[in-house]
């Protein structure tokens, strides 16, 4: 079965879907992009994601394409014609097509909206889960904006790369204070020394993860109080577990920071029962 697309307003092969040379998402990187669980042909987090979507299109400017129904269809059906039950939504909207200026074009153009879905065996996730990942540092040179998901995404794709090559899956941006930030796609979280579970504040320069809101709601009901107080590599290394979290990984151990490992270097127990509540929520949960 072919993939199918969906390209403004039409359903097309995925080896034909195509935009145009001069849309503003390709030359100024002026977009915006989700990127949704699927479980049971269903989205997971769906409204912390589409919550997200249109407070990212109303930072930069860029008027909603459709109403949120109309996008929950476009998404479903995606789904459907894909015949995705376990896997993936990605969804991207730019400013539109418009000759080459960097100021916005006047008139508007319509907003270009491309979503693909893909399936993915979350078996294999979960054997990857049980050994978990490496993570290298580097420092955080991204634009002082990322609390907006935009598509500009090169210091995360060459620290991810870095990361690639270092033998690793993810790289932590450090900020000029010596703080973890973020993961280059991920959230960053640490049980520290002491036991207390510990994120970054979203008032730092860091992306809203919608599984890091859920796994925060779901770890309070849990009676696990969580700090959102910032930690140095040096204190991850020294943590008795670490994770990351995001909508393509859930929760997922980290094991080793650069090349030092984290307690016994083998997932902890806190990492494993969060990755089992917020995979037992999002699956009750999709919608
Ligand atoms: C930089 C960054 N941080 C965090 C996340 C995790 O966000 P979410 O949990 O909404 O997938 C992502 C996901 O793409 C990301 O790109």
């Amino acid at each position: 079965m072919s993939r199918i697309a969906y390209v403004n307003g039409r359903y097309v092969r995925h080896g034909d879907a195509a935009v145009h040379i001069e849309d503003r998402g390709f030359q100024f990187a002026d977009g915006v992009y989700e990127y949704f669980a699927v479980f049971g042909g269903r989205l997971a987090d769906a409204e912390g994601h589409l919550e997200r979507l249109w407070r990212s299109l109303a930072e930069l400017r860029i008027a909603p394409p459709m109403s949120e129904a109309a996008l929950g269809v476009v998404l479903h059906e995606t789904i459907r014609r894909n015949r995705v039950r376990d896997g993936a939504v990605y969804l991207q909207i730019t400013r539109g097509v418009a000759h080459r200026d960097h100021a916005f074009p006047n008139p508007t153009p319509s907003p270009t909206v491309v979503v693909t879905a893909k399936p993915v065996n979350y078996a294999i996730e979960a054997a990857k889960a049980e050994h978990g990942a490496s993570v290298i540092s580097r420092p955080d040179n991204r634009w002082g904006r990322c609390d907006i998901k935009t598509v500009g995404l090169l210091p995360n794709a060459l620290a991810k790369q870095a990361a690639r090559e270092a033998g690793a899956q993810e790289a932590w941006f450090v900020d000029e204070m010596g703080l973890v930030t973020e993961g280059a796609s991920t959230n960053a979280w640490i049980v520290d020394a002491n036991g207390a579970l510990r994120t970054r504040d979203t008032n730092a320069n860091i992306l809203r993860g919608v599984t890091r809101k859920t796994l925060l709601a779901l770890a309070e009901d849990a009676g696990i109080s969580v700090s959102q107080k910032p930690f140095t590599i040096a204190e991850a290394q020294a943590a008795r577990e670490a994770f990351i979290t995001a909508a393509s990984a859930f929760v997922m151990p980290v094991v080793r920071i650069d090349g030092v490992a984290v307690g016994d270097g083998v997932p902890g127990p806190v990492s494993r029962r969060l990755r089992a509540l917020y995979l037992a929520s999002a699956r009750a949960n999709a919608r």
